[in-house]
């Protein structure tokens, strides 16, 4: 049978990895963070003493690494050569990194098999910035989640607070702004809303109002498409 895909982007802080994660649980989907995928690229140029937007270095890395994604008690968690990384790749260190690394075609290429394959296998809700445009284009629902600048910074700056993880909300929210730029500027894939997306402003609301418009939407697509 064919499976179902909901594709979520939009850029970061805007809610999509919580909302999308709460949405596959209501529906009983497997949720996919494609932004793990390539944070988990960027650790290991950082660890293997790399620059991440050092094209070269980073081409000849690909072959080495075996990337996998597996869900164990319904959380996705990503593995390198065999090696857990989902609780390393979450600094702000990575989220450079990973951004850098993102705006490689050769690295978008390298992922996005798994990613549709993934999709393939699975019914999913995915996240991330080129799904409903590059990887999934014929997603059943596409959504586009946005949210202010500074909404989305207090948000993540809150995120990395309850992690225990060390960063002043200016620097939180000029990291931000500098990866808006480079995520929706880049060549490759950048960051933009797809044609048939439908756009979510996130500011302002809370959590729940934010799910609850989404599952709205996905309720309604996903009656038109049973009736259809
Ligand atoms: O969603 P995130 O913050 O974990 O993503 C980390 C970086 O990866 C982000 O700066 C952009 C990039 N990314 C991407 O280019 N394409 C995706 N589908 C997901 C993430």
């Amino acid at each position: 049978m064919k499976t179902v895909s909901i594709a979520i982007d939009g850029p970061s802080g805007a809610g999509k990895s919580s909302l999308a994660k709460a949405l596959a649980r209501e529906l009983g989907f497997i949720y996919v963070d494609t932004g793990a995928l390539y944070r988990s690229v960027g650790y290991q140029v950082l660890k293997r003493g790399g620059a991440p937007s050092d094209s070269v270095f980073v081409k000849k890395l690909l072959p080495d690494l075996k990337v996998e994604l597996k869900y164990i008690d319904g959380s996705q968690r990503v593995f390198v050569n065999n090696q857990d990384v989902s609780d390393m790749i979450r600094t702000p260190e990575v989220s450079m990194a990973a951004s850098a690394v993102s705006a490689i075609p050769a690295v978008r290429e390298f992922l996005f098999d798994l990613q549709r394959e993934t999709a393939k296998k699975n019914n999913v809700v995915m996240d991330g910035r080129d799904i409903g445009t590059v990887v999934l284009p014929d997603a059943d629902i596409k959504i586009f989640l946005t949210a202010s600048p500074e909404e989305r910074a207090r948000r993540r700056f809150l995120e990395l607070k309850e992690k225990g993880i060390e960063a002043s909300f200016e620097d939180v929210l000029a990291d931000m702004i500098k990866r808006d730029y480079d995520d929706a500027n880049r060549q490759t894939a950048p960051l933009r809303k797809a044609e048939d997306a439908i756009t979510v402003d996130t500011t302002g609301n809370t959590f729940e109002q934010s799910l609850e418009i989404i599952k709205q939407i996905v309720q309604e697509r996903l009656n038109e498409r049973s009736g259809s």
